[in-house]
């Protein structure tokens, strides 16, 4: 069966809807505006990269033990966890290991995509549509651009927009995806990373095969395997794969926070911090008492600072300058730091016992009059339709995309 999208279909994302007797499928697509002719002010970068790198994973079977110990509650699995338990051909996720134990370093889109339909688990393509239900609902303007698109055509796909914003989990990133969002952010672009975990895993796009990624999980990380000696090289591009930390681009640099807990349990509520106060960022907060917890509520965990959170750290990357305007540090046992920041084996690594398992939110302001807004969480976007929209959450948000929308410079 074959369908043309229609040429006047706006930029967005969609999912076609095929129904045979009982059973049905989503198949996800994203329509981009003309090349080259903006339709919107607000750019939203959906990160099929990270799409591809889970798809179809086998994750809450094979891995045992540890999907319970990571997430310290029962694994319960969907109906497909158990059909991908039971067939061959949709293939491994990266986050997969091979019957010889090696790891899953290739990932393609050409296959059909499980886990991409409004009745999976509130991850990636599913979270990522509380956004796309905020925009709409608050009636704003956007324009969708892939990773796929963006690897491909760099800076000049974005720069003609006000504001890029993200989704919820941009986890793998490949080399010009880094250079055209810090040649975006150079350029005074206003940039909103929205996700927690961002800007991870260094990616390579086959120059060959269309839609297929490669990524070693080499040197450190969260990771769901661990690269052999010599393997850490991407056969795709010859690159070192890995963290971004260890190549040069922390995440921190980019956005000012990077990955530092996470937990997949209870989310927690942000709070002010006295650097919210300051004339250059107390905008953010208009609407929102001093002391009142920011999204203790929400669809992911129950609050807004959860799952996989980011804190900031300017020895890391996060410009000097930058605000940390808020924080939730009242993690519990369920949160757990992140490998790669500590060296030796020891207790206090949770989140009742390490300062480290934090999630800021943080505004700064960057050249040319641009800005970069931060929530470190992944959760974040699942708070946004709390009470019919009316929460502190959505209120941040529609603050700072007032904010980065209006063409005065920041800063
Ligand atoms: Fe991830």
């Amino acid at each position: 069966m074959c369908w043309q999208v229609p040429g006047d279909f706006p930029s967005g994302v969609y999912a076609a809807h095929l129904q045979q007797g009982s059973e049905e499928f989503y198949v996800p697509f994203y329509v981009r505006p003309p090349r080259g002719k903006p339709t919107a002010r607000l750019c939203l970068l959906v990160p099929t990269a990270s799409y591809y790198a889970y798809v179809n994973h086998h994750m809450n079977v094979d891995w045992g033990s540890l999907i319970e110990h990571s997430s310290t509650c029962f694994a319960t699995l969907t109906t497909a966890d158990l059909y991908l338990q039971n067939q061959t051909p949709f293939g491994l996720s990266m986050y997969d290991d091979h019957n010889d134990g090696s790891g899953v370093c290739y990932a393609s889109r050409l296959r059909p995509m499980l886990r991409m339909g409004p009745h999976e688990e509130l991850w990636q393509y599913n979270a990522d549509s509380h956004i796309t239900d905020w925009l709409d609902e608050k009636g704003y303007a956007f324009d969708v651009v892939t990773d796929d698109d963006l690897h491909a055509e760099g800076s000049s796909l974005i720069e003609g927009y006000d504001c890029v914003m993200t989704c919820t989990h941009p986890e793998y990133y490949s080399l010009p995806m880094m250079n055209a969002l810090l040649s975006y952010q150079h350029q005074g672009g206003r940039f909103i990373y929205m996700g927690g975990n961002g800007f991870y895993w260094r990616v390579a796009y086959s120059p060959e095969f269309p839609g297929a990624i490669e990524m070693r999980r080499a040197e450190d990380g969260m990771r769901s395997w661990i690269a052999e000696p010599g393997e850490y090289h991407m056969s795709f591009s010859g690159e070192l794969s890995g963290l971004w930390s260890r190549s040069g681009i922390a995440p921190q640099r980019l956005c000012g926070v990077g990955f530092s807990a996470q937990g997949f349990n209870f989310g927690r509520p942000y709070h002010r911090t006295a650097s919210s106060h300051d004339p250059r960022c107390a905008w953010i907060f208009d609407g929102i008492a001093e002391d009142e917890p920011i999204g203790d509520f929400g669809l992911v965990f129950g609050g807004a600072a959860g799952s996989e959170i980011d804190s900031a750290d300017v020895r890391k990357g996060t410009p000097s300058h930058a605000l940390v305007v808020a924080t939730a540090d009242d993690f519990g046992a369920d949160f757990h730091w992140v490998v790669e920041d500590y060296h030796h084996a020891h207790s206090a690594v949770n989140g009742e016992t390490c300062p480290y398992v934090r999630c800021d939110m943080v505004f700064y302001e960057t050249e040319n009059g641009g800005a970069v807004f931060s929530t470190g969480s992944i959760a974040f976007a699942g708070s946004l339709s709390h009470n019919d929209y009316n929460n502190n959450v959505s209120q941040v948000l529609e603050n700072v995309v007032n904010r980065f929308l209006d063409p005065d410079p920041i800063g």
